[in-house]
């Protein structure tokens, strides 16, 4: 029987991190994680250059059935604090599109740094190891695994959401929520390509390749980015990010020309160069193949001066509000993320304790707060974690 002041199942970024705290606390601290190397996560975000946090960081850029849950924490170990943490180890960054920060070199260096500061706190971490059974027994939890039994006095639950399956994603984390009576909102994977309709599929895939500077909007949320056309459907940042606010069945829509009144242009020129053909004029703006896709040859080969003003409100609405009903996500096999987890209002937000169950904690991907592409998720790891840390 191993016995342990802190026991935390899950060597990735969460994990890592109240480790870290805990163990500069002078708590005896064991990481158990069942992957055969910590970090998995760290190492392939951000393309290999891990988008570890970002220079904003708001409540409003998470979602959470408790959205007021997360503010306290992001406000306790802030992205100035995981800055400084980084700089301390001469990490070199890079700030991208809306303040997104990135290792100039490799998400290695993050994950270098955190074990790091895991060894300098006396912290253990153990892998290769299958947790079989978790029971609480009075003042202690007592674990199994295949190899040993466990006893320790607080037990942090860091194992995270359920992309990538590959990587060692498990529903472990919610299992133990709900062994122990703690509710947990029903999860779907977020910041995730679309699939089309295969009628769309057939129509677009062969436009694999395309991106276009967009707005993508529903009626909760709106983003301007990038799309991207894939062989599978729809990708990109823009849309990554409306996926976290789709429902299955919901339309979602594209203005492709957002910083352009087509309608009004398309007027103009009619009267300017009435002779000129419509297909020209679009092919200046966007790309020669998806105007071949969204419109008929016939419409296309008209001149403008052919055109009537119904001919140029229909193109305007097509390129502004584009409406298309995604057939689905690419799910857990590629989303970066998980939305709903463990209930926030079963948790304190101060201490990342379960209010029924003393010493037992929840910390990062796990609980239900998703944040947004940019750094978002990370930063929840670090600023959950650290709290946490305080107080194992
Ligand atoms: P994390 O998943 O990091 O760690 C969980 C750990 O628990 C793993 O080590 C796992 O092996 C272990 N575990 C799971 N089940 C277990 C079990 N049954 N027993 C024992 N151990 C178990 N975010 C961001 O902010 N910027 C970015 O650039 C990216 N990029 C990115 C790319 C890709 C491809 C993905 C999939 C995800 C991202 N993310 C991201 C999201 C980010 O990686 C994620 O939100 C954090 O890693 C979450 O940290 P956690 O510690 O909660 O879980």
């Amino acid at each position: 029987m191993t016995e342990t002041d802190v026991i935390i199942i899950g060597a990735g970024a969460s994990g890592l991190m109240c480790a870290i705290e805990a163990g500069k606390r002078g708590r005896k601290v064991l990481v158990l994680d069942h992957a055969n190397k910590p970090g998995k996560k760290i190492l392939m975000s951000g393309g290999g250059r891990c988008n570890f946090t970002n220079y904003s960081i708001e409540p409003e850029n998470f979602i959470s059935n408790n959205p007021h849950f997360c503010k306290s924490a992001l406000t306790r170990y802030t992205q100035w604090d995981f800055l400084a943490l980084i700089e301390s180890y001469q990490i070199a960054f890079h700030e991208r599109e809306h303040g997104q920060l990135f290792c100039n070199d490799s998400a290695k260096d993050i994950l270098n740094m955190l074990l790091a500061e895991c060894h300098k706190a006396g912290v253990v971490i153990q892998l290769n190891t299958v947790i079989t059974e978790v029971k609480h027994s009075g003042d202690a939890f007592l674990l199994a695994s295949h190899q040993d039994r466990y006893c320790c006095a607080s037990l942090v639950i860091a194992t995270g959401g359920l992309s990538i399956p590959k990587m060692g994603a498990t529903p472990f984390g919610y299992k133990i929520a709900e062994q122990l009576g703690i509710k947990v909102w029903p999860t779907r994977a977020g910041l995730v390509p679309f699939t089309l309709q295969p009628d769309d599929k057939d129509t677009f895939s062969p436009l694999s390749g395309i991106a276009i500077a967009c707005v993508v909007s529903n009626a909760r949320q709106s983003f301007h980015e990038n799309i991207l056309l894939t062989h599978r459907g729809l990708s990109g940042p823009a849309i990554l990010q409306m996926s976290s606010y789709w429902q299955s069945g919901e339309a979602v829509m594209v203005d492709l020309l957002p910083d352009l009144d087509i309608e009004q242009l398309l007027k103009t020129k009619r009267q300017q160069k009435a002779k000129n053909i419509l297909k020209t004029i679009l092919e200046n703006y966007l790309p020669k193949r998806l105007i071949g896709c969204l419109f008929s040859e016939e419409l296309l080969s008209l001149s403008l001066q052919d055109c009537s003003d119904k001919h140029i409100a229909a193109v305007a609405t097509q390129l502004h509000q584009w409406s298309l009903k995604p057939n689905g996500t690419e799910g857990y096999r590629t989303a970066e993320v998980t939305l709903g987890g463990v209930d926030c209002d079963a948790i304190s937000s101060k201490t990342m304790a379960s209010k029924a169950i003393p010493n037992l904690y929840f910390v990062g991907e796990v609980m239900d707060v998703t944040g947004w592409l940019g750094g978002y998720n990370f930063q929840w790891a670090w600023s959950s974690a650290w709290c946490a840390g305080q107080y194992v």
